[in-house]
């Protein structure tokens, strides 16, 4: 099964692709993970994408396109994948049609996470993931069992993201009202959309994507 989890800077999709990815083999197809290797690998599109992400703005979608066509092509991918962070435009939409179409793959279900915009800042300055196995932490809402040390694999070291702070979710969330919400009457009218409530606790928003996923 292909997803799409679908939801503003903080929704929780990167919290819920974890989780899928871990319980269910699912593969998780984070852009903004991806973008942040090629930026801390100094590649050619790590030095376009570095200034454009810390200021809360899109990359541009020809480079994107480029790095999803490539990633789903893996072997891996044929498990399922879920993209998060994926499309963000509608010529990205369009785009993940046509290749889907010429792999012979299909999109099953786009999961809207549905939450309050006031919480969103919140849950964005209070993240932290561990700097070796990227799990993702909050300071309120999700800390380590045992303070300090990840709970997957034991490291002490955990990293903040440079744009997780107020000021750049201002330009993440505009970018998001902009360019992306257009795509739920995108996904609607394909009959491919559901939502579920992504201010409810992290366990409870897993229950009911699992829940869609298996009326899919
Ligand atoms: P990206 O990395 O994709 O960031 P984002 O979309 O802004 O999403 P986040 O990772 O901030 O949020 P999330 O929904 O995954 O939340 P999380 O689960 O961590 O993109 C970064 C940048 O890269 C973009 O700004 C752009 O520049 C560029 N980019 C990436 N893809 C692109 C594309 N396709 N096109 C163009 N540019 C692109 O949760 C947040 C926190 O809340 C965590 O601490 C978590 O513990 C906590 N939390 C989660 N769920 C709950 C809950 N239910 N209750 C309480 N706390 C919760």
């Amino acid at each position: 099964m292909n997803i799409i989890l679908l939801g503003p800077p903080g929704a929780g999709k990167g919290t819920q692709a974890q989780r899928l990815q871990s319980e269910r083999g699912m593969i998780q197809l984070s852009t903004g993970d991806m973008l942040r290797a090629a930026v801390a690998s100094g590649s050619e599109l790590g030095r376009k994408a570095k200034g454009i992400m810390e200021k809360g703005e899109l990359v541009p979608d020809e480079l994107m396109v480029g790095l999803i066509e490539d990633r789903i092509a893996q072997p891996d991918c044929l498990k399922g994948f879920i993209l998060d962070g994926f499309p963000r435009t509608e010529a990205q939409a369009e785009a993940l049609d046509r290749m889907l179409d010429k792999k012979g793959k299909t999109l099953d279900r786009v999961v809207e996470m549905e939450v309050d915009e006031q919480a969103l800042t919140e849950r964005i300055v209070g993240r932290f993931s561990c700097a070796k196995c990227g799990t993702g932490y909050h300071d309120k809402f999700k800390r380590p069992k045992v303070e300090g040390v990840c709970d997957v694999c034991g490291s002490k070291e955990f990293v903040r993201r440079k744009d997780d702070n107020a000021e750049t979710m201002k330009t993440r969330m505009a970018a998001y009202r902009a360019q992306t919400e257009p795509l739920r009457p995108y996904y609607a009218r394909r009959g491919v959309l559901r939502k579920v409530d992504g201010m409810a606790a992290m366990d409870e928003v897993y229950r009911q994507i699992t829940g869609v996923l298996s009326g899919a």
